[in-house]
């Protein structure tokens, strides 16, 4: 374990690129969405359509890559080159968190991608406990720095109280993504970041006036994970058995975007082990209006660099778009309403909140 901001930035990429800390035993429950193959989908395979709006953008696939890094030199360069690649194939980008930005003003250029994303729409982020810990003036600075269209909030309880150096206190998060909903002039997103929003936590945010949310359900990339490897690497005993034993914390991926479709948020980003483009179009039947990969893309580009990541997406899109012929859909909007059976253990989550998950 390497101390310091820049030694935990430096530390969470090194983990997500080369270990597995993906969830052990807890998917995303994706798998328990099955669509109605249509034989006479009618439709020219080449003329699918799957251009979205989201958060006043428009994206040429509903797929963000999600939030990972700022801070170091490495961080500045996955920004720069993840960045580029969400341009070219008009996606959604999210930086990591800013608060290295904050502590350290002189580290900004590692955040900065608007050179190599001019069009994309950029999402800015900074964790519930430093929202809380500051002003709006000193928020909206940190989003015209970076030039950011929208900021995510990002939640992370579980991942701080595994983390050694974590916070403990998330007393007046709530209100102060309120405030911020308020003054801000660009939309909030509040974001977990891998143990997803239960429908508690969804009336809660809507309560505040948040109207974007990604997920970030449990299933992919383990915080609590990232964060038990770390306290093993520094010897503290206490934290590993504590991360151990909280690995798989969290509400899977598909039952969390069904509790945010159904609590009415005006955008939900589906995040959290989404792998393929199946994944995306099975995010979206269940309400979703785009899907976020985060650890997939920065392991394309450790394999491989640009090239692998493009490799990677060309892949996911293809697999959406062929969905989306064999369900009949020849756009997003029918996507999200084409038929699909849910089975097994996600029934059973979404039974057991009173998650309706009939088509009204
Ligand atoms: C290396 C790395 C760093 C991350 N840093 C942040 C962060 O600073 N802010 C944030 O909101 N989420 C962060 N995340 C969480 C992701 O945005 C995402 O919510 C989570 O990893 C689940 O997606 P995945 O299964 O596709 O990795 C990070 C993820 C990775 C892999």
């Amino acid at each position: 374990m390497t101390a310091g901001i820049e030694g935990r930035k430096q530390d969470h990429l090194t983990l997500c690129a080369t270990e597995d800390v993906g969830f052990r035993a807890q998917g995303t429950l994706l798998d328990g969405v099955r669509f109605v193959h249509d034989a006479v989908p009618e439709l020219d395979a080449g003329s699918i359509d799957s251009t979205t709006r989201l958060l006043g953008k428009r994206l040429r696939a509903p797929i963000v890559i999600a939030a990972m890094t700022g801070g170091t030199d490495e961080a500045a360069k996955v920004n720069q080159a993840l960045a580029a690649v969400a341009e070219a194939r008009g996606y959604g980008f999210g930086l990591g968190s800013q608060r290295a930005m904050m502590k350290r003003p002189e580290s900004a250029g590692t955040f900065r991608v608007r050179e190599a994303a001019p069009t994309t729409l950029v999402l800015g982020n900074l964790g519930g406990v430093q929202v809380a810990a500051s002003s709006t003036s000193e928020v909206r600075a940190l989003i015209e720095a970076v030039g950011a269209d929208a900021l995510c909030v990002h939640l992370n309880p579980a991942m701080e109280i595994v983390q050694p150096e974590g916070d403990r206190d998330f007393r007046g998060v709530l209100a102060a993504i309120a405030r911020l909903v308020h003054e801000l002039e660009v939309p909030v997103v509040a974001k977990e970041t891998g143990c997803g929003l239960s429908p508690r936590a969804a009336r809660k945010l809507v309560s505040a006036g948040v109207r974007h949310v990604d997920v970030s359900g449990a299933g992919g990339t383990s915080w609590v994970g990232v964060e038990t490897k770390r306290a093993a690497d520094a010897g503290d005993v206490r934290k590993r058995a504590l991360g151990e034993a909280l690995w798989d914390w969290g509400v899977p991926t598909a039952v969390t975007t069904v509790a945010c479709a159904k609590a009415g948020f005006a955008t939900v980003i589906a995040t959290g082990g989404i792998a393929t483009g199946l994944d995306v179009a099975r995010a979206l039947a269940l309400g979703a209006h785009a899907a976020g990969f985060a650890r997939p893309a920065l392991k394309a580009l450790h394999r491989g660099g640009v090239a692998a990541v493009h490799e990677f997406f060309d892949e996911v899109e293809a697999e959406l778009r062929a969905v989306m012929l064999l369900v009949g859909a020849g756009d997003l909007a029918s996507l999200r309403h084409a038929p699909r059976v849910l089975s097994g253990e996600l029934r059973g989550w979404l039974d057991q909140l009173g998650l309706d998950h009939a088509r009204g």
